[in-house]
């Protein structure tokens, strides 16, 4: 049953919530337009407010859902629960093992483990982005603040190692947003890409 849960929350995770929603909503496919990435800032530039909107919910739900799973055999299995979503998210098996930078399934995933952790990462992303306007910039620095945190609020070993394997896949899955920001070519928010 617990691994039936693992399995689960990788299925929940690959769901590829902003493909979908731009392939039945705007017939196009998310993963050819702005920066190819199927989460919610691309598709906010993209298809717009109420679909961002939309992939953020979703993302952010199914990292919930799957450490909520998970949770109920204890925090190692909400912890393995919450790992597996995220791994789908950016490996789904819908998408050829292709995928999210999973910054909101790894947020919905921290709201229930870790909720003070998961404020506080928020409040990183909100005032970077307030000071830069680079969601990837606050994204990558709140990624590094989760195992920060983790250890500032006293959480158990287990948790403190789950946020520094959450931030160095955070960081890495931004590999190409590092280098369009050093190269000062990184889209702002705000800045719209038409789809056509
Ligand atoms: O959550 C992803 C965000 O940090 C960057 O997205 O589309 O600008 O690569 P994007």
């Amino acid at each position: 049953m617990k691994f039936a849960v693992l399995l689960l929350s990788y299925l929940l995770g690959s769901i590829p919530v902003g493909y979908i929603v731009c392939k039945l909503g705007k017939g196009i496919n998310i993963m050819e337009h702005g920066s190819g990435n199927i989460g919610f800032t691309n598709v906010l530039r993209v298809a717009g407010p109420l679909y961002g909107a939309v992939v953020l919910l979703g993302d952010t739900g199914k990292g919930m859902l799957a450490a909520y799973l998970g949770l109920k055999y204890g925090i190692q299995w909400g912890i393995l629960g919450g790992i597996a979503a995220m791994l789908g998210h950016s490996f789904s098996i819908f998408l050829k093992l292709r995928g999210g930078k999973l910054v909101a399934t790894g947020l919905g995933v921290l709201i229930i483990l870790a909720p003070k952790v998961a404020l506080t990462a928020l409040v990183v992303w909100l005032i970077t982005l307030a000071f830069t306007r680079y969601v990837s910039l606050s994204s990558i620095l709140a990624g590094i603040s989760v195992p920060i945190a983790m250890l500032a609020y006293q959480e158990p070993l287990p948790m403190v190692v789950f946020g520094a394997f959450a931030a160095g896949f955070v960081v890495i899955r931004h590999k190409s947003n590092i280098r369009k920001l050093m190269a000062g070519q990184e889209y702002k928010i705000g800045q719209k890409v038409d789809p056509k």
